[in-house]
């Protein structure tokens, strides 16, 4: 067996054991949300970046599967909170939390993630534990400035790319970064390719919300398991959105203009309208574009990582496949 698929397994199988736990605990109405958000797949993306990088370092341990664990742990939090701020009724072809339960169960539940994230992070010993937890917090921080920044954009009438690129970095992008980062300090690398492999996680995750955004639109129900055109009814300023206010002709720029501003409207038709224009502007391969590039540029800072070519495969091949990603 590969190791990559070793590491795949190794994590379900702790996310397996967290929920089984978590059912038994009380109150039931807070730790039951918890598991049900944990049970419900996803692509485990960041803790498999975890475990990769101290692959590639070293090997992996049962401290690393920890860490792993409060990564995809905090991750899932930010989805509870960020499904209530964005309206999501569907995540991973399931009812979101709040509205399976509510959203006071999604706040409350969605805080004690965010705790039991630190909580996986006590095993380490105290030096490493410091410098994790650094990394751990001021990330954390950052995504709460992208997601505010995303909510503001939503009532901004023009965004520059640069902001938005800027607010994906945060809300995104950061936390797969760090998830590396984490994962090579544990296994011992030196500060330069610390940084070097954080710098290879801020592109691809750039490229990773490029995707996400392109998806979100052209992206098939079914297999990616959320709403197509949520972030067209929520006037998300997506990287789409930005591209065609750009480009849009000037009739398909009032056109824009007018269902950005409306109040009341019907979802369907305010969704198959944007798309209309985005396919008429080709947004979608602008888009693609300029996802390539961060990708290309994430490939470099792999690169330059001073561990054989050899070591660096799994992490590249992994990359790729993300890039084509339609999940
Ligand atoms: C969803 O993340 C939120 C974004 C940052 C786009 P993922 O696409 O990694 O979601 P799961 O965990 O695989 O469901
Ligand atoms: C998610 O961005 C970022 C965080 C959860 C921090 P989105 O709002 O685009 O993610 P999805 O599309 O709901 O997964
Ligand atoms: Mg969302
Ligand atoms: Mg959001
Ligand atoms: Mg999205």
């Amino acid at each position: 067996m590969k190791k990559n698929d070793n590491i795949q397994i190794a994590i379900e199988k702790r996310i397996q054991e967290e929920v089984d736990f978590l059912n038994n605990m009380s109150p039931n109405g807070l730790y039951a949300p918890i598991a049900y958000a944990l049970s419900n797949g996803g692509k485990r993306f960041r803790p498999r970046l975890l475990l990769m990088a101290m692959e590639m370092f070293s090997e992996v341990t049962n401290i690393g599967l920890d860490a792993a664990m409060a990564v995809e742990v905090f991750h899932n939090f930010t989805l509870l909170h960020d499904d209530i701020m964005d309206g999501a009724d569907l995540r991973r072809g399931k009812e979101t939390v709040h509205r399976k339960y509510d959203a006071n169960t999604a706040i409350l539940s969605g805080d004690a993630m965010m705790i039991y994230a630190y909580k996986k992070l006590e095993g380490l010993d105290a030096v490493l534990q410091a410098k994790v937890q650094q990394v751990f917090t001021q990330t954390a921080l950052e995504v709460c400035e992208g997601q505010q920044y995303d909510i503001e954009f939503e009532t901004r009438d023009f965004v520059a790319i640069e902001e938005y690129l800027e607010m994906i970095k945060l809300k995104t992008a950061v936390l797969l970064a760090a998830s590396l980062k984490i994962g090579a300090i544990i296994a011992g690398a030196n500060n330069e390719d610390a940084d070097l492999i954080y710098q290879f996680g801020l592109k691809v995750g750039i490229s990773f919300q490029i995707q996400d955004d392109i998806l979100d639109v052209y992206g098939d129900a079914e297999t990616f398991g959320k709403q197509i055109g949520g972030d067209i009814v929520s006037n998300k300023k997506t990287i789409l959105m930005l591209l065609a206010q750009k480009s849009a002709s000037k009739v398909d720029g009032k056109l824009l203009e007018h269902w950005l501003s409306k109040e009341i409207f019907n979802k369907e038709e305010k969704i198959s309208s944007v798309t209309s224009i985005y396919n008429s502007v080709g947004v979608r391969e602008q888009a693609e574009t300029l996802q390539q590039e961060y990708f290309d540029e994430a490939l470099e800072s792999l690169d330059a990582i001073s561990v054989s070519v050899a070591r660096k495969q799994p992490l590249r091949t992994v990359a790729i496949s993300l890039f084509k990603r339609n999940v």
